[in-house]
Formats: C-alpha cells, sequence, structure tokens
C-alpha cells in the first residue's frame, strides 16, 4: 500500500466566517493601472477569473473611493454608476469560477508635509490636510463604496488600511501631525479608520468586512515609531466589530529589509485578534506551508507570484516551476502584455 501524503498545509481547508473556502491560497490586492479612466475594463474579467479557483478568496487591487481618492494612473473607481457597472462582470467572471472577491479603499491626507523624495517618473504632489469637517464626508464615501462593492456582486470589501494610503496615513505618527481629535494619541489617531470600519460595518454587515493592515512598513514614508502597540491596538479595537478578517503585511517589507532577519513579527497581533488573520509579503510554498503549520495565520496572500503565475494554487499542490514575474510591467496599461499573458502550466511543459 503508498502511504498517504498529508495535504499541503497551504491547500487544507478554512472556514472563514461564513465562507467556507476551499484552500487558503490567496490573492493580494495588487495595483495594475488598467482600468482607463478609472472604469474597470473587460480584460479586467479575464485577468481575475485567470486567477480564480472554487473556494478561492482573491482581493481585488485598491480601489478609489471617490474622485480625490486617486492615488495612481488608471486605477479602478468605485464611486459611479458607470464604474459599478463595470465591475459587474468582473466579478461575475470570477464568481463563474467558484471564486470569491473583495475590494476597497483611498488619498488627501492627516498632513500637508510632503514626502521629501521623488522617483523617476513620477511627481508626487503635496497632499492638502484634511479639515476635520471634511472627515465624515471621507468616511462616507467609504461607506457608499462598500455598498457600491455589494451591488457590483462582491462577496465583502477589504478596507485599504495599509501601505501609506490615507488610512495609513492617519494611523502612523511619521506622517500624522494633526492636532485635532484625529492626532496625537494612538487612540485618536486611530479614529479615522475606526470611523470608516464601523460605517461599513453597519452598511453591510460585519461578515462582509476584512482590513489590511500594514503596521511596520513605511511606504512613502509612512512609518510608525511603535509598530507593535499600533497593530495591538487596532486588532483589539477591531474584535469589537467582529469583522470577518484581518489581513497584515510583514515586517519583512519594510523598504530595504525584504532579505534580512527580523525579531519584529506579526503573532502578537495574531493571538489578539478573534477572527481569521491573512499573513502577506515575501511568501513562497515552503514559507507558507510554514505558516500555517505553525499557525502563524489562517490564511497567505500571494502578490508578485500569484501575478506571474494564474494557476498557483495548483502549481503549489504539484510543486511545480513557476514563471518569474516581470517587474517592467506591473504598472504598464497594456490589456494583455504583463496582464493576461503568463502561461499556465499546460501551456508551459
Ligand atoms: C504590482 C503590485 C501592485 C500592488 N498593489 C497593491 C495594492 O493595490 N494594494 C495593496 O495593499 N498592496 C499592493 N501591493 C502589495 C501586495 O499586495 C503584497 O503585499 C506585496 O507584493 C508583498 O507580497 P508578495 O511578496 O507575495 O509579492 C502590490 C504589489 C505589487 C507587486
Amino acid at each position: 500500500m503508498v502511504p498517504e501524503t498529508p495535504p499541503l498545509p497551504l491547500l487544507t481547508p478554512f472556514k472563514m466566517g461564513k465562507y467556507n473556502l476551499s484552500h487558503r491560497i490567496v490573492l493580494a490586492p495588487l495595483t495594475r493601472q488598467r482600468s482607463y479612466d478609472n472604469v474597470p475594463q473587460p480584460h479586467a474579467a479575464l485577468y481575475y477569473s485567470q486567477r480564480a479557483t472554487k473556494g478561492g478568496l482573491l482581493i481585488a487591487e485598491a480601489t478609489d473611493v471617490s474622485k480625490t481618492a486617486q492615488g495612481f494612473l488608471h486605477t479602478p473607481g468605485i464611486w459611479t454608476k458607470e464604474q459599478v457597472e463595470a465591475w459587474k462582470p468582473i466579478v461575475d467572471a470570477v464568481n463563474a469560477k467558484g471564486g470569491l472577491q473583495p475590494d476597497g479603499q483611498a488619498p488627501v491626507s492627516s498632513t500637508d508635509k510632503p514626502i521629501s523624495f521623488q522617483l523617476e517618473g513620477m511627481e508626487f504632489t503635496p497632499p492638502r490636510r484634511l479639515r476635520t469637517d471634511e472627515i465624515p464626508q471621507i468616511v462616507d464615501d467609504f461607506r457608499i463604496a462598500a455598498r457600491n462593492a455589494i451591488e457590483a456582486g462582491f462577496h465583502g470589501v477589504e478596507i485599504h488600511g495599509g501601505l501609506g494610503y490615507l488610512i495609513d496615513q492617519f494611523m502612523k505618527d511619521q506622517v500624522n501631525d494633526r492636532t485635532d481629535q484625529y492626532g496625537g494619541s494612538l487612540e485618536n489617531r486611530c479614529r479615522f479608520s475606526l470611523e470608516i470600519v464601523e460605517a461599513i460595518v453597519n452598511e453591510i454587515g460585519s461578515d462582509k468586512v476584512g482590513i489590511r493592515l500594514s503596521p511596520h512598513v513605511n511606504y512613502m514614508e509612512s512609518g510608525d515609531s511603535d509598530p507593535e502597540a499600533l497593530g495591538l491596538y487596532m486588532v483589539k479595537s477591531l474584535n469589537k466589530y467582529n469583522i470577518a478578517y484581518c489581513h497584515m503585511v510583514e515586517p519583512r517589507m519594510k523598504i530595504g529589509a525584504e532579505n534580512t532577519k527580523f525579531s519584529e513579527s506579526l503573532l502578537p497581533m495574531r493571538k489578539a485578534f478573534n477572527n481569521t488573520f491573512i499573513v502577506a509579503g515575501g511568501y513562497d510554498r515552503e514559507e507558507g506551508n510554514k505558516a500555517i503549520e505553525e499557525n502563524r495565520g489562517d490564511l497567505v496572500a500571494y502578490g508578485r507570484l500569484f501575478l506571474a503565475n494564474p494557476d498557483l494554487p495548483k502549481r503549489f499542490e504539484l510543486d511545480a516551476p513557476l514563471n518569474e514575474y516581470n517587474r517592467e510591467t506591473f504598472y504598464t496599461h497594456d490589456p494583455v502584455v504583463g496582464y493576461t499573458d503568463y502561461p499556465f502550466l499546460e501551456e508551459t511543459i
């Protein structure tokens, strides 16, 4: 008799709230800048459905909740009727393959300090500090965007609270220099994010809400002097809302730190959070399996590897070689090249 090999931890089922996931390999949110004039395009239906599996969780790319929320060119929006309608066939294409997909997020700023560097070919306009009386409107933009996402057919929304986006700019003490009730103490800096969580939970139900956080990461100079205190404060506050999941980016994704050893860890937050915990950042097959085995997360989100391997769960199952990602086409606007033309396994052998 051939002894049965135990299933790969990443390929074991998981129940996230009311959703039965058939495996633990999640598509991380990936901005691809192919939604011309902020309208999702038909080619996104192919891109996402290529990455869909029965019972697999896909997180859509960062999506603008209003006209003022746009951070990059050709990112999708979800504040107009036209955008909501354009999302529908994309969500349908994924659902037809049995996949699940949330989304969410926004820029303006907590500050008017500009970032201190420029990247070649990219100009960063100095931000405008939101007035206290403008904040309820922004919270409401998120609420409406969440409702629109449900109308478009998404199973839920992921609030983009990480990686230097607006919510992160409020939470991090190296950006937030406000003196009103949204600045200063940890509680004050987290108020904006929690108001958004509350508004969305009340609008669509806690079981359809997730949030992405990156307390340790310092993209776009959005860093914090005490990431663990921030992460812990947030997960403990989130517990009160009973949201479906918390999705955290590993400290190793800090700028310039990807390949160095790290003493900081997401474990304290994992332990303090009551519901599903998703980890992301620098995972491969082995590291992902280890994280599940050691119970450091319930699900693992993959960015670059999933971008370049539409059939990533299959490849992990077979321990097959992976396509390499091409950084040059991450953010180009072609509807096919570097987007839907990464080969499936059967095309490569
Ligand atoms: C092309 C590209 C676009 C990304 N866009 C987003 C985004 O829209 N929102 C977000 O939270 N993270 C974004 N990220 C970060 C990824 O979600 C992920 O956290 C990161 O790539 C680390 O995971 P990995 O090592 O599996 O790639 C992006 C990453 C890449 C490579």
